[in-house]
């Protein structure tokens, strides 16, 4: 599986949290959201900062390495409020019950194609109590590293690297994607430098999005 042979590396980007995570913790605190969701946590660099932060987190990530080294991680500063999961983005079975104040997803939703964009957002969606707050990061039509780089394998959505999409945003296509269930509440870019699947440094250009639930 692509995210195991990654995290068979360890903690790929460093364990700091990342600049969007700074961010959703200011919308949560602002919105009174307490429960939040993490999906996609990797091996939990911004799932740890949120419970350090004070909120109660669930976090899953279809990568079992990665979560047994969160899990370390965790167990070693004896966390409470804070629960690992192995879970499917696309069939969260664990957590079909619970609503949540929060959900913050980092560099998630732009790796999948349209179709299965919209059905994560839906299921996002779902997970959410009326008004809670839907935070996220994702690459924009501004990143001079990754739009337009490898094939254009549905518009704005490149394969730079083997196995691993990317779709670019346009602010419009924020708009249009949340307007239907969601007030958006901040929407801005930022940089956020990590190490890419080669290995080489990259300044990724990305939104930040905070919109709260209708
Ligand atoms: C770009 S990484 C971001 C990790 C983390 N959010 C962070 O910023 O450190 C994408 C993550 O999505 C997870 N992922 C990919 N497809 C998934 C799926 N279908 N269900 C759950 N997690 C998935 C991967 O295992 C990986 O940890």
């Amino acid at each position: 599986m692509y995210w195991n042979n990654r995290y068979e590396n360890g903690a790929i980007w460093g364990t700091e949290k990342c600049p969007s995570a700074v961010l959703a913790q200011d919308c949560f605190r602002e919105h009174s959201a307490r429960n939040i969701l993490v999906p996609g946590c990797g091996y939990g660099r911004n799932s740890l900062y949120l419970v350090q932060k004070g909120f109660n987190v669930t976090a899953f990530d279809i990568s079992n390495i990665a979560i047994e080294y969160a899990r370390e991680q965790s167990n070693k500063l004896s966390l409470n409020n804070l629960m690992y999961v192995v879970d499917s983005l696309f069939e969260p079975n664990l957590l079909k019950e619970k609503q949540f104040d929060g959900i913050y997803l980092s560099n998630i939703i732009h790796l999948f194609l349209e179709e299965q964009r919209e059905q994560l957002l839906d299921i996002m969606t779902s997970l959410l109590k009326p008004n809670g707050i839907l935070a996220f990061s994702v690459v924009s039509i501004y990143d001079k590293g990754n739009y337009g780089h490898g094939e254009e394998v549905e518009p704005n959505t490149f394969m730079k690297h083997k196995d691993k999409l990317l779709h670019c945003y346009d602010e419009q296509e924020l708009h249009t994607i949340l307007e239907p269930n969601y007030q958006i509440i901040e929407k801005r870019l930022h940089t956020q430098v990590e190490l890419d699947p080669s290995g080489e440094t990259e300044e990724l250009n990305l939104w930040f999005v905070a919109a709260r639930k209708k």
